[in-house]
């Protein structure tokens, strides 16, 4: 039996979103070289060490690294007494740090701290010898107009994500059989439904992460621009109430037309003086996802590996994929059938589908990473790069103020916007194409949302 650890982590202030750690520890029998003093520290840097079985340091404001080398510690957390806003619930789970997304997740505790509790103890039994982290679940996700859809496949995949811990599934209907549904799934996340107008605000206060794929899809026959008129009323009461509720979310956008909603929401937020572009992000994962489908269909490679720089906006000739950047050699002709392909493959859906809707399935897996990729960014993992449709200098120059490119994400949001690289001569006449309609896409949007 390896000895005991008893660690004491003060918290402060822990909100279900945003976790300041302003830590102190202290370890029994503690022989790590680092010794942190028994003083609480105000610090998120690391700060705190174990004993024989190792270290626990703090590495972003809710994850804790926990080395140990036996299979029975004492972990107990604690919050400091002038704690403000305590989370009526905290969920902390232990997972291999090699491999947190596929790895065994071993439930550490669940505690309902809502009578007042201020520090809690768990046993961490029979884990076998490694590095694990220590994470408490602190995210809470939303999405308006989890019914539709994409809402429903996009909860389900919510649902199933560790770095989820509240989801919250708002539509105009039907989001109580959703959430009753979802909730038998054996995770650690706690999913309730909200329905209606009236439970809006509740449905998204406190979220870190909001996302919108409310709102009507194309039939056969017509534009993304043809679902302004009724879309960018959905989404402009949608962001108001963030205004209001959740000021502090990252906003992910779904509902077409993108290259507009996004201002919409954007105006809406500004209007309110909440604005902040590290959090506004336009969905655009989906035209990377199948332009690495429609590359590999045809030069044979493999699709979860090939990457393609897709940059601009989110509809037809404003979807330019930046071929000449993948290392892959095409014919002048395989460039021109790819490019139309992955500007127009949303309409492939749309009149397969009949008349029934547009894509949902691959958008909601679309989706879904995209917001997975932000909560790891959240929580502190660097390196995460993803395309979005964001406040962006990269077409200032042009008059385009959204456009989206490869952007890295972290703590707060959009951290690094890249350039768009060198293009070739036949990407150099797309971007002069798309860049006209965008100015149209954005200033309709940010009329709209003036006007009233
Ligand atoms: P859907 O009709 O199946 O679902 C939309 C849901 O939104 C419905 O459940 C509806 O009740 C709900 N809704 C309507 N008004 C609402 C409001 N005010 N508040 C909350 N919920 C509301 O449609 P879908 O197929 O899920 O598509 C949704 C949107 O996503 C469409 O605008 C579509 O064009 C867009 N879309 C975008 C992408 C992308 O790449 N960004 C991809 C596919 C679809
Ligand atoms: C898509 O690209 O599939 C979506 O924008 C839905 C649509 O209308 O094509």
């Amino acid at each position: 039996m390896i000895a005991l650890s008893t660690l004491l982590l003060i918290l402060l202030p822990l909100t279900a979103c945003h976790v300041k750690v302003h830590l102190h520890a202290r370890a029994d029998n503690a022989t790590a070289s680092s010794a942190a003093s028994d003083q609480p520290k105000e610090s998120t840097a690391p700060c705190v060490r174990g004993n024989n079985i190792g270290s626990i340091y703090v590495t972003q404001p809710n994850i804790s690294s926990y080395v140990f080398v036996g299979n029975n510690a004492i972990v107990e957390w604690r919050y400091s007494p002038n704690v403000k806003n305590k989370p009526k619930t905290v969920d902390i789970i232990v997972y291999r740090e090699s491999n947190p997304t596929t790895s065994q997740t071993v439930i550490v505790g669940g505690l309902d701290v809502s009578n007042g509790a201020t520090a809690w103890r768990w046993h961490v039994n029979q884990l076998p010898a490694g590095v694990y982290k220590l994470h408490i679940l602190g995210k809470k996700v939303a999405v308006i107009g989890a019914a539709g859809g994409i809402g429903q496949p996009l909860s389900l995949l919510l649902k199933l994500n560790p770095n989820v811990s509240s989801l919250s599934l708002y539509d105009l209907v039907n989001t109580p059989g959703v959430a009753a549904d979802l909730s038998h799934i054996n995770t650690n996340s706690k999913v309730k439904g909200f329905k209606g107008a009236d439970s809006l605000g509740e449905a998204i206060a406190g979220a870190d992460v909001i996302v919108i794929p409310a709102g009507v899809p194309r039939k056969p026959g017509m534009t993304r621009d043809d679902l302004f008129n009724t879309n960018a009323n959905i989404v402009q009461s949608i962001g108001k109430a963030i205004a209001q509720n959740a000021p502090k979310a990252h906003v992910l956008i779904i509902s077409n037309p993108v290259n507009s909603t996004v201002p919409i929401i954007a105006e809406t937020l500004k209007k309110a003086g909440v604005f902040d572009p590290r959090r506004v992000f336009g969905v655009t994962t989906l035209d990377v996802v199948r332009a690495s489908t429609f590359v590999s269909d045809i030069k044979g490679t493999d699709a979860s590996k090939t990457k393609v720089t897709v940059v601009g906006g989110h509809s037809g000739v404003t979807i330019i994929p930046l071929l000449s950047q993948t290392g892959i050699n095409f014919t002048q002709e395989e460039i021109e059938k790819l490019t139309h392909r992955i500007q127009y493959g949303g309409d492939e859906v749309v009149k397969a589908k009949d008349g029934t809707g547009s894509a949902t399935l691959s958008m909601a897996q679309a989706g879904a990473r995209f917001t997975n990729s932000l909560l790891e960014a959240l929580e502190g993992k660097k390196g995460i790069v993803e395309p979005t449709y964001v406040y962006s200098p990269v077409a200032a120059k042009d008059g385009v103020a959204w456009f989206s490119t490869n952007v890295e994400l972290g703590v707060n949001g959009v951290e690094k916007i890249h350039p768009l690289g060198e293009l070739s001569e036949y990407e150099k006449k797309l971007y002069a194409e798309a860049v006209p309609e965008l100015q149209k896409n954005i200033k309709k949007g940010e009329e709209h949302a003036n006007k009233a």
